[in-house]
C-alpha cells in the first residue's frame, strides 16, 4: 500500500494527515472515523477496489467532505465514464493527461488509478485543488496531481491529452446554482473562457487526443477529427484527435497518414 498514508496504530491513518489549512468542518468521513481517526482498512479497500475499476460512484465519494459529495452528480465525472475516458485518453503509461477544471479530483484520481498514467488537474478553486490532493494522498494516488490556477496559464505542449468535462457552463448559471462564489462567474467570463480553450486546443501537439463529456461549449477546432462518440451515463463522451493535415476521411472511416493517431480506424456518430 502507497506510504502516504500515515499510519497511527494498528489498521488507522491519522487524521491530522489533513493539511494544515484544509476546512476541518467540512470532513465528513464520520462512517469512517473514530476520534479522529480514519480506518485505514477502509481506505486500502476503497483503493483496491478503485485500482481495478470495481468501484461505484457513492463509495469513492465517501472519501469526500459532505460539501462535495452533496454536488458529485452534478459536478463530477461519473467513476463509469471516467474509466471510459482514461481509457480513450491513454495510449501508454507514459501519456500525460490535462483535466482542464479538475474540481475535487474525481476524474484525475480515477484515471490515474485505473491506467498507472499521469494525470494533472488545473482548478481555479484553492479549496477543490486542497480537497483534490487531500483524496489523492489518503487513497495513495501519486500519480495525479492539481495544480491552482486558471487552465490558460499551462503550457500545453506538455501534455499527450486533455480531457473537459463541461468547464465553463457554470458561469451561465444562476448564482444559486453556483458551486461557490469564491471565483468570478459571469457571461463575459464564459466566452472569454470559451475563446481560450479554443485556443489551447488549436496550439497543443498534432496527435493529442482530447475527450469531451458532455462538451465543453465550444467548437473543436478544424485541425481535430472526432474518432469517437459514445452514449455514456448523461451525455456524450467524443473523442477528437489533433491531425497534422495530412490525413483524410472517406466514408466514414478514418485513414491515417501519419503515426500518431494509428490505432483510430474508425468515426462512430
Ligand atoms: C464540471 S466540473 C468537472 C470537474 C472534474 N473535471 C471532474 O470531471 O470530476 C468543472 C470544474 O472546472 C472548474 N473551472 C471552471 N472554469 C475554470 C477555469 N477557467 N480554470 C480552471 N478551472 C475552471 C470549476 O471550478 C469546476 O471545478
Amino acid at each position: 500500500m502507497a506510504s502516504s498514508f500515515n499510519r497511527g496504530g494498528k489498521g488507522k491513518v491519522i487524521a491530522s494527515l489533513m493539511p494544515p489549512d484544509a476546512d476541518r468542518s467540512m470532513v465528513a468521513l464520520r462512517d469512517h472515523m473514530t476520534e479522529g481517526v480514519v480506518d485505514y482498512e477502509w481506505l486500502t479497500s476503497i483503493s483496491r477496489r478503485l485500482r481495478s475499476g470495481r468501484i461505484v460512484d457513492s463509495e469513492l465519494d465517501d472519501i469526500y467532505p459532505t460539501s462535495i459529495r452533496a454536488v458529485s452528480s452534478l459536478f463530477w465525472t461519473p467513476v463509469s465514464v471516467a474509466i471510459r475516458a482514461a481509457e480513450l485518453l491513454v495510449k501508454e503509461p507514459s501519456t500525460r493527461v490535462l483535466d482542464v477544471g479538475s474540481g475535487a479530483g474525481k476524474f484525475c484520481i480515477v484515471g490515474a488509478a485505473t491506467t498507472g498514467a499521469s494525470f494533472t488537474g488545473i482548478e481555479h478553486r484553492e479549496r477543490l485543488v486542497r480537497t483534490a490532493r487531500l483524496a489523492a494522498s489518503r487513497l495513495g494516488i501519486d500519480e495525479a496531481r492539481f495544480i491552482h490556477g486558471s487552465f490558460d496559464t499551462v503550457n500545453i505542449e506538455s501534455f499527450d491529452a486533455i480531457y473537459l468535462f463541461n468547464p465553463f457552463e457554470e458561469n451561465l448559471w444562476d448564482s444559486e446554482s453556483h458551486l461557490d462564489d469564491t471565483v468570478e462567474l459571469s457571461d463575459e467570463r464564459f466566452v472569454a473562457d470559451i475563446d481560450s480553450a479554443e485556443a489551447l486546443l488549436a496550439r497543443a501537439r498534432v496527435g493529442t487526443r482530447v475527450v469531451t463529456y458532455h462538451g465543453f461549449g465550444g467548437q473543436m477546432p478544424s485541425s481535430y477529427l472526432r474518432a469517437l462518440r459514445e452514449r455514456r451515463h448523461t451525455g456524450y463522451l467524443d473523442l477528437w484527435v489533433k491531425m497534422d493535415g495530412r490525413s483524410v476521411v472517406r466514408d466514414g472511416a478514418l485513414a491515417i497518414a501519419s503515426d500518431p493517431c494509428d490505432d483510430i480506424e474508425r468515426v462512430r456518430s
